[in-house]
């Protein structure tokens, strides 16, 4: 079978070829075609002779991506996303069109939620500029001021696989509460995660009221979209840190800078940004960046942007490509697909609930 990578960089095509010459993986090789702009509505007749194509998070899949796709003289059947969030395709006009796709719920819950870790901590302690001071000679310490996270209280917005990887560490690893927000919330699970003794569900007006540490771990939907808005910001405990590890689009960007110059939100850590599909993955260091919120973030101290790299580790690149496909062979050999979220012109029961463990 023939499968069409888009947005593809050089380390997607090592693990994929690897994963593909693997034969525990794939008993007979498939013939992977890499390129490295995204899917569009233009580069889709580049897929002119797959069965499947695969996608990455910033390759935007409207009903007209689809469309071409279907419209192919040998059409494609599947998309295979390369991802666990699945709200750049249009899974609607997919079961329309008998397309079907998949994605990677749980490559590596530990890669985001550590990365979060990171952020937490660069942000609090200031690491990013004690680097650059010291690189230039000046040990000085003023400004480099933190806290000492155990005891304090850590909201996690979304208590899945990446939420509940996430508590584990804050509060097992610094000794930090936990409180949650969740509609699916699970007590069970979350005492597993962080001990008897803590986390806590309540509702996000509460976890803003009194975290001190705010990390959203929730899938962009209509719901949570711009969920940190100007509102929600209000509630926030003065000088909580904010740290996106999810999508871009749960942040109201022009709300969080408003509340940083206020000095009522104490620090920002995104890995991911609204406006990010223009600009991650791509080298723009020698351009203008038209993107003036994005370039105001970045004149803050107590900001850190990182470009979406949560996922980025040995172990969740080489799960990702092998599990995509492990998909493809299920989705297109009328094989169980635990992964797929529209076949046979049906939504997966998990495209109406959210993924669960
Ligand atoms: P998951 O599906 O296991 O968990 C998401 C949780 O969010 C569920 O428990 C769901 O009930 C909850 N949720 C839904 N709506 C909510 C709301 N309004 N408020 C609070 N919680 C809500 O997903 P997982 O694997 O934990 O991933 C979370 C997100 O992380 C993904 O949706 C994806 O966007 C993002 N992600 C980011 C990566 C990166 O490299 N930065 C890599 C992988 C995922």
């Amino acid at each position: 079978m023939h499968l069409v990578v888009f947005s593809t960089k050089p380390y997607d095509r090592e693990f994929f070829t690897r994963a593909n010459n693997n034969p525990a993986v794939t008993p007979t090789p498939h013939t992977i075609t890499f390129h490295s702009f995204p899917l569009t509505q233009s580069t889709a007749s580049l897929a002119h002779e797959a069965d499947a194509v695969c996608a990455f998070v910033n390759d935007a899949l409207p009903g007209s991506v689809l469309r071409a796709l279907r419209g192919l003289p040998q059409e494609v059947r599947a998309i295979l996303l390369r991802c666990a969030g699945y709200n750049n395709v249009d899974l609607a006009t997919a079961k329309n069109l008998s397309l079907s796709v998949a994605n990677v719920p749980a490559y590596s819950p530990e890669a985001v939620a550590e990365f979060a870790v990171a952020l937490v901590q660069t942000l609090n302690r200031k690491t990013h500029r004690a680097y650059n001071r010291v690189r230039e000679g000046n040990f000085e310490l003023s400004g480099l001021m933190g806290q000492t996270l155990y005891g304090k209280t850590v909201g996690v917005v979304g208590t899945g696989r990446i939420g509940l990887a996430f508590a584990r560490v804050m509060a097992r690893g610094f000794g930090c509460k936990v409180v949650a927000t969740d509609p699916f919330p699970a007590e069970e699970r979350l005492k597993e995660a962080v001990g008897p003794d803590g986390g806590n569900y309540v509702e996000l007006d509460e976890l803003l009221r009194v975290s001190d540490v705010v990390s959203l771990h929730c899938p962009l939907t209509d719901d949570t979209k711009h969920i940190i808005n100007g509102e929600t910001l209000a509630k926030l405990k003065k000088g909580a840190v904010l740290v996106n590890t999810s999508r871009g689009g749960l942040v109201n960007t022009q709300s969080v800078i408003a509340a940083l110059k206020s000095k009522h939100l104490g620090g920002l850590a995104l890995d991911v940004y609204e406006g990010e599909g223009e600009l991650f993955y791509q080298d723009h260091s020698a351009e203008i960046i038209q993107d003036d919120d994005l370039m105001r973030l970045m004149t803050f101290p107590n900001v850190l942007v990182s470009g979406h790299q949560g996922f980025f580790t040995e172990e969740a690149l080489t799960e990702i490509a092998e599990c995509t496909l492990r998909n493809f062979d299920e989705l297109l050999n009328d094989k169980p697909c635990k992964n797929a979220l529209v076949r046979q012109g049906q939504l997966a029961r998990r495209d109406s609930l959210p993924v669960r463990i």
